[in-house]
């Protein structure tokens, strides 16, 4: 194979290198396009741009094939924690049994969040969305641990910023709920593992004991698991151009859950409850919700369709739909917006609108019934998308600063007035 392809314009031809991954994908590096012809590429949504090189995660989008650090995503789900697959996302290797305890310790030991964020909580009107509410929280994390701020910053400074962020979170999210719903703020409980404590905090009351169902615990660390990262999705890259000006791990998640929180991209699974709720109330006609999304003038898409790189299956969707009917059977909930989800994804996948396009349920199409089947309310499940997400935002911080990425800064092709002169309307 070449290891460069030729670019030819205007009489001259440009060398464009061939850079190539371990899973053998090819890209052109166009790096030093501009200063040998004057030109850019332009690709607006970065639909064929390859930002960076990375490590992390392996995704192939025709194949339906998803791994961290080169494991399958169907063996971490099934087999794996949570915790694991956070420390192996960030660290590269699955954890011995000693350092998976220490990070499990160390973990629990931070859930803690300081008592002035009661303050900045109730600060916030009882409506405020909580994922609003997420992003302020991590970001103020940079007023209590203010050298989180040096850019340049050891080892063991950086792993205690991270054990920080992945033992407060639940802590926040969880109060960011119980302020909304002005119930009493819970405290973790270091007994309890990470997504029990979580539950508790979020069920839990002073009023009553609140014991996590092992069921429910199984089923979030899977949800989880699903959600830790996944490459350079818009989130992902937002949190990769923030941290890239040397902004700090904290400022830079906290821009990463923003990212999130839109309708298109984490946001889609609280949009999908809301829109197979819509179906429901109007009758459950399927068919009626399908030629809406492919009448281009009605702004309505199906919620939870079609993905910018799966274009076959998502591998994640067909784990949480089987996952959701075992949680729905074990907790013996018996959830009718799931038969209209059935209905709509049969209808839909044999539509020719959906097969031409390749649109098939990503992995917010059920991850919502199953939230809600464990209890959770629809404006969390974004919330809990980002947990989830946590791992891999923090590892792709990580290693964009170990391979001391320049900042991010794209350029543009300007369409608007060439030159032209002011004239006052008023004297000065
Ligand atoms: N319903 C109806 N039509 C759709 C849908 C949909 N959900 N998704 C894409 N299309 C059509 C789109 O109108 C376009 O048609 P045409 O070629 O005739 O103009 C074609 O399919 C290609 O779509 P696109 O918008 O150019 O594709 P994209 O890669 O820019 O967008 C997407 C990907 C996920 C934003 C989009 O599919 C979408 O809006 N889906 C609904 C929101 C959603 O479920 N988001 C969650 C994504 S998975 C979680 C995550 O990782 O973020």
């Amino acid at each position: 194979m070449p290891d460069f392809a030729e670019l030819h314009f205007n009489g001259e031809v440009y060398k464009l290198p061939v850079v190539e991954g371990t899973e053998n994908e090819k890209a052109l590096d166009i790096s030093k396009l501009r200063g040998q012809s004057g030109l850019i590429t332009i690709d607006p949504g970065f639909k064929n741009t390859g930002s960076t090189t990375s490590s992390i995660t392996f995704l192939d989008g025709e194949k339906g094939i998803l791994r961290y650090r080169g494991y399958p995503i169907e063996q971490l789900a099934e087999e794996s924690s949570f915790m694991e697959v956070a420390y192996l996302i960030i660290y590269g290797e699955l954890p011995n049994s000693e350092q998976l305890n220490k990070w499990k310790v160390d973990i629990t030991y931070h859930t803690l969040i300081h008592e002035d964020f009661k303050v900045l909580l109730e600060g916030f009107p009882s409506n405020a969305h909580p994922m609003g509410v997420l992003s302020s929280l991590v970001t103020s994390l940079t007023a209590f641990y203010p050298e989180s701020l040096d850019p340049v910053r050891s080892a063991d400074e950086v792993y205690m910023n991270i054990i920080r962020l992945v033992a407060k979170l639940p802590t926040i999210a969880a109060w960011a709920y119980k302020n909304e719903i002005g119930q009493p703020l819970m405290y973790p409980k270091n007994d309890l593992d990470y997504c029990g404590n979580f539950l508790k905090m979020m069920f839990g009351t002073p009023a009553e004991e609140f014991q996590p169902d092992p069921v429910v615990i199984k089923a979030l660390n899977k949800l989880l698991i699903l959600h830790a990262d996944h490459e350079q999705n818009c989130s992902t890259s937002t949190v990769r151009v923030v941290g890239s000006s040397h902004a700090s791990l904290y400022a830079s998640v906290s821009a990463g859950i923003n990212a999130l929180w839109g309708p298109l991209h984490g946001g889609a699974n609280q949009a999908v409850i809301e829109m197979l709720e819509a179906i429901k109330a109007d009758g459950g006609d399927a068919d009626k919700y399908l030629a809406k999304a492919k009448d281009k003038d009605d702004p309505f898409r199906l919620m939870g369709f079609g993905h910018r790189v799966y274009k076959n299956f998502d591998p994640r969707a067909r784990i949480i739909k089987k996952a959701a009917d075992d949680v729905l059977n074990k907790l013996g909930v018996n959830d009718p917006v799931l038969e209209i989800a059935k209905k709509l994804e049969e209808a839909a996948l044999s539509d020719p609108y959906f097969v031409e396009r390749k649109l098939y349920p990503n992995v917010d199409f059920y991850s919502g019934i199953i939230y809600r089947a464990l209890g959770i309310p629809t404006n969390m499940f974004t919330v809990m998308f980002a947990m989830g997400r946590l791992p891999g935002w923090i590892a792709q911080w990580k290693e964009m600063r170990e391979n001391g990425e320049p900042i991010g800064r794209p350029r543009q092709v300007y369409t608007g007035e060439n030159e032209r002169d002011y004239v006052a309307i008023e004297k000065r």
